[in-house]
């Protein structure tokens, strides 16, 4: 058992918690709150949705989260927001009396979800446009209402309030960001956690993260996990389980976005809703943005890491094929150095990776350059799915014809791949009709999709081909006039 100290609502809350328990059976069956729900324990329905406050550079960052995706041991030195700190059956909070007057519960299964991910947008945004609130609620299923109603009552939340954001913070909101710096300061892992039960660490920096690594006999098979997005869903349905964890979530060195020369380095640690909000990234790396705003939900955003996103080895990960397009290098850390890999080259074969043992993802280097640049995810939802195939195009051009150009692929091979061959024809040629088809059918031959649960090969090939068209059409539209 781990102990952990927190706050609940507007409680401190000083518990012990074994490591294999996530948030969502802490906050149910230990905390006996059972206004958080379980819908799929995936990640998917939003059902379990809470919100957590976090103190970084002195400040709270407080985020939405799906509570079934983060181990409760996480919760040491945060503030835990549940439905029950907002309100109660005498005294609705305004954004449950907003659904209820705008016939947005049936059964109200999903409608703790959906309070705790609208509280978690009003908390952040003052001011959210329809298309925030969209953003907002797309992790949250709700099988009886039809969204048209939740969605009305979200607008009338954001407009009642944008003059007094304040008077939507519980009574406790007041002291809770003066009680949780100085509660950070008094609380430190290595002397709360009860060290007897080393399969979880959670070092605090990379001199501590390697040198727990340094005592081999304890750590060497340990896990890496980060959000804990891909790995908490191995543990909720595959029950595959790990041994030990060494949680890098906690280390800031690795979350940081800068630029060096004619590169932005993104530390691995860098969660997708940072990246989102980042001037960086937006200002010269667009293609991220909208390419993360197709990944999961704001829940899943919330917590993800670009780090995971690549380290999982996904044949399908979204941000990994972009990042091949745009050639980026991965700077990998163990307590020997650094060294600098191509993203391209970092997949051996299905789940095989090139790191070593004791051997972080440290940061991904992306170079800036002016390109045109486009990415297509081919799946059966807008939010919350993950593709059957996906692609990104990277061109350098000179007038019309192209100096350099980068195809990345996921979902046709065990890895997302670099597609070396119709890449390299498009380099010197001019851009026409014919030049687009030629490159697709250069791809047909190079790619070798198989048949699983989510197309079959013919399916996949078939993808490719449009998305490629899709591409062109996309960067140049005068072609197809
Ligand atoms: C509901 C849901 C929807 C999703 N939708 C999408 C989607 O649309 N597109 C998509 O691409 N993905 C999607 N994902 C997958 C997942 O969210 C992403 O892959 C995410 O980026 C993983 O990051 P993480 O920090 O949560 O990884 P974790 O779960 O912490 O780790 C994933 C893997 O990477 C390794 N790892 C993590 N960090 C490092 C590091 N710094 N160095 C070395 N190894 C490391 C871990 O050991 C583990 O093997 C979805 C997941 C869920 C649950
Ligand atoms: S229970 Fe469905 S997202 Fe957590
Ligand atoms: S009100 Fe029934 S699932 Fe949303």
């Amino acid at each position: 058992m781990f102990n952990i100290s927190f706050f609940l609502n507007g409680e401190e809350v000083n518990t012990s918690v074994p490591s294999n328990l996530n948030t969502l059976s802490f906050i149910r069956n230990h905390l006996n709150l059972t206004g958080t729900k379980e819908g799929c324990s995936e990640g998917d329905c939003g059902a379990c949705t809470i919100v957590i406050g976090k103190v970084r550079n002195e400040k709270v960052r407080y985020v939405a989260v799906n509570s079934c995706l983060i181990p409760a041991i996480r919760l040491h030195g945060k503030h835990l927001v549940t439905i029950e700190g907002l309100g109660s059956p005498d005294n609705l909070h305004p954004i449950q009396q907003a659904l209820l007057d705008y016939h947005g519960i049936q059964c109200g299964y999903c409608t703790p979800g959906v309070v705790m991910s609208l509280f978690g947008l009003f908390l952040n945004n003052k001011r959210p446009t329809e298309n925030d609130i969209h953003n907002a609620l797309e992790g949250n299923l709700c099988r009886c209402t039809g969204y048209e109603s939740i969605k009305k009552a979200a607008i009338f939340i954001a407009n009642r309030f944008k003059n007094y954001p304040n008077k939507l913070l519980p009574s406790y909101f007041t002291e809770i960001n003066k009680k949780l710096l100085s509660f950070n300061k008094r609380i430190l892992w290595k002397q709360d956690i009860n060290e007897t039960y080393n399969n979880y660490n959670i070092p605090k920096s990379l001199k501590e993260l390697f040198t727990s690594w340094d005592d081999t006999s304890k750590y060497e098979s340990c896990k890496i996990i980060n959000g804990g997005t891909d790995l908490m869903v191995d543990i909720n349905i595959k029950k595959n389980l790990y041994n030990k964890f060494i949680d890098i979530s906690e280390i800031e060195e690795i979350n940081f976005i800068r630029r060096k020369n004619h590169s932005t380095l993104i530390g691995a640690g860098t969660t997708f809703s940072e990246i989102l909000e980042n001037c960086i990234i937006k200002l010269k790396l667009p293609i991220i943005i909208s390419t993360i705003l197709q990944i999961g939900s704001q829940q899943i955003r919330n917590i993800a890491t670009i780090g995971g996103n690549i380290g999982n080895a996904s044949p399908v990960a979204d941000l990994t094929t972009v990042l091949i397009a745009l050639d980026a290098k991965l700077i990998l850390k163990s307590k020997s150095g650094l060294r600098k890999v191509n993203l391209s080259d970092f997949y051996l074969s299905y789940k095989k990776i090139l790191l070593r043992t004791n051997e972080i993802i440290f940061a991904i280097e992306i170079p800036i350059k002016k390109t045109l640049t486009s990415f297509e995810k081919g799946a059966k939802r807008k939010a919350v799915d993950i593709a059957s195939v996906n692609s990104a195009i990277c061109l350098e051009l000179k007038n019309r014809t192209i100096t350099n150009a980068r195809i990345a692929l996921g979902g046709v091979a065990p890895f997302p791949v670099l597609a070396v061959k119709a890449s390299s024809y498009l380099k010197g040629k001019i851009i026409t009709k014919d030049t687009t088809k030629k490159v697709s059918s250069i791809l047909n031959a190079e790619i070798k999709p198989i048949s699983d649960l989510r197309g079959s090969k013919e399916f996949r090939t078939l993808l490719v081909r449009n998305q490629i068209t899709r591409h062109f059409l996309k960067l140049f539209p005068e072609l197809y006039a």
